[in-house]
């Protein structure tokens, strides 16, 4: 219930509309009795500041950041997560005695969700399927994680090069494994994993996959970041294709589900409860 005594979270980008976290997060608050609700606005980019201005005015406890503001808002931190600095993006941040600190889950989540499917993922050689602003965050995280390899293929493969050079040049401290630039649908047999992250798939095109599931190991496993609609074409034509499967869905709810951790300390159990509730309500309003 809400009343004088509920704190505020809220979501900020633009656009917002459609976003499925206050449909996360406002769950969470009520299975779990904390006082809490969560709002998503859309901001127009010359209003960043004064958005922030505000929000620290009215004591907002969270925020979670998302497109097109995750880099800019470092700028108005206290602090920085180093994770959230090595990848140049926040997605969250925990506002406590007036400091604000940048945390980013995005790629945590993708972490743990890929550690929770795939055995012995540090030994899988991972295929990254598009090389934009999402692709750039997930193989930032994929870089800092021990596995056997990397290759970024993309439409335009000048990208694919450049996001593959620039990884490599912080990769070099840790210097696990290659970051590798893919030209050619033939490479595709070669990765036990594989994770779209162009916006193929996507509504309204939601006929279209980023490649023939056919070029694929037949044993790879597939992931997709879209999770609008739940079963994208890609999807469906590897579960058709005898292939494991990661919904775009459960990414997108175990970055927030670390944000409600870092927000209001969540065990690992209350999570675990959380997450299966909101997988099984999900599914049931997609079928
Ligand atoms: P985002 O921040 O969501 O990643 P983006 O930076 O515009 O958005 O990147 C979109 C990604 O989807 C790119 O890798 C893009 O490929 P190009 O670099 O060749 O544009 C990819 N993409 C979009 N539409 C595509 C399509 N129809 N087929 C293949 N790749 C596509």
């Amino acid at each position: 219930m809400i009343d004088s005594s509920t704190n505020l979270y809220a979501l900020i980008g633009n656009p917002v509309s459609g976003s499925k976290s206050p449909w996360i997060h406002n769950h969470i608050f009520e299975t779990c009795h904390l006082p809490g609700a969560y709002l998503a606005f859309d901001i127009e980019k010359d209003q960043l500041s004064q958005a922030v201005v505000g929000m620290k005015a009215l004591n907002v406890k969270g925020i979670n950041v998302t497109i097109p503001y995750k880099t800019e808002i470092m700028t108005f931190l206290d602090e920085v997560d180093p994770l959230a600095e090595k990848l140049g993006a926040v997605n969250t941040i925990v506002c406590k005695d007036g400091k604000w600190k940048g945390f980013n889950t995005d790629g945590l989540g993708l972490i743990a969700v890929l550690k929770r499917h795939i055995a012995d993922f540090e030994e899988k050689k991972v295929l990254v399927l598009g090389a934009g602003g999402a692709a750039r965050g997930i193989c930032g995280i994929l870089a800092e994680s021990k596995i056997a390899e990397m290759g970024i293929w993309n439409r335009t493969p000048e990208r694919a090069i450049q996001l593959s050079e620039a990884l490599n040049l912080s990769k070099s401290e840790n210097g696990h494994f290659d970051i590798t630039p893919v030209s050619s649908v033939k490479a595709f047999i070669n990765y036990d994993v594989v994770i779209n992250t162009t916006s193929v798939g996507m509504a309204p095109d939601i006929e279209q996959t980023p490649v023939e599931i056919t070029s694929l190991n037949p044993d790879a496993i597939v992931c997709d970041i879209v999770y609008k609609p739940h079963k994208t074409k890609l999807i469906s034509e590897a579960l058709s294709n005898g292939h494991n499967v990661i919904y775009g869905i459960e990414m997108l709810l175990e970055q927030a589900l670390l944000a409600q951790k870092l927000w209001n300390g969540l065990t690992d159990e209350v999570i675990s409860k959380n997450r299966n509730e909101l997988m099984t309500e999900f599914e049931a309003l997609n079928k």
